[in-house]
């Protein structure tokens, strides 16, 4: 259904637009294009055909030997098409490819859907960071999935 590519410069401003419906609290362009930047990010989208436009993103970046996955949105009108799914096999394909230590992330305690998805994936629940997100003071739950080669 969707082709899944390198972000570019030219695909920020619809990668804002999802961003801003996705999020209570957006990145801004700046924090787009730091992660565009940065030799240790890999940023995504995945491209719907005819017409052809950006419907999804992930930002995912390293540090000490471990991925951290930063940001993954779907427009509303293509969710539950496995697009994020489409773009978390691609990145998993391409981060598999070097020695690390794992991936992390953060996700809000009440979305349920994300949660799901992430552990379907392998991920676990590894932590709570109470009061993470300081719109609403909700909780994030950290979670974590052993890299390919801990899990060989
Ligand atoms: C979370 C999000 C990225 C999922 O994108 P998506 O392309 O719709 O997800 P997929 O279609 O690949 O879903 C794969 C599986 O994850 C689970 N899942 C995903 N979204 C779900 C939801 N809203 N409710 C319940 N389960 C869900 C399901 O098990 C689904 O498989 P199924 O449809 O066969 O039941 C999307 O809902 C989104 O952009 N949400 C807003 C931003 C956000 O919360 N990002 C994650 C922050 S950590």
């Amino acid at each position: 259904m969707v082709d899944i590519r390198r972000m570019r410069m030219s695909d920020l401003k619809a990668v804002i637009e999802i961003e801003e419906t996705a999020f209570p609290k957006p990145w801004s362009l700046n924090a787009f294009i730091s992660q565009l930047a940065n030799d240790a990010s890999i940023c995504l989208v995945a491209v719907a055909k005819k017409p052809e436009r950006v419907v999804g993103y992930l930002v995912v970046t390293q540090f000490v030997g471990v991925w951290h996955i930063l940001d993954l949105a779907v427009h509303q009108d293509f969710q539950r098409h496995y697009i994020a799914t489409d773009l978390l096999e691609y990145f998993f394909d391409l981060s598999g490819r070097e020695p690390h230590r794992g991936y992390c992330l953060e996700v809000r305690k009440s979305n349920r859907g994300a949660i799901k998805m992430y552990e379907s994936f392998g991920f676990i629940c590894s932590g709570i960071r109470k009061g993470y997100y300081n719109d609403n003071g909700e909780d994030a739950l950290i979670m974590w999935r052993d890299s390919e080669d801990m899990l060989a």
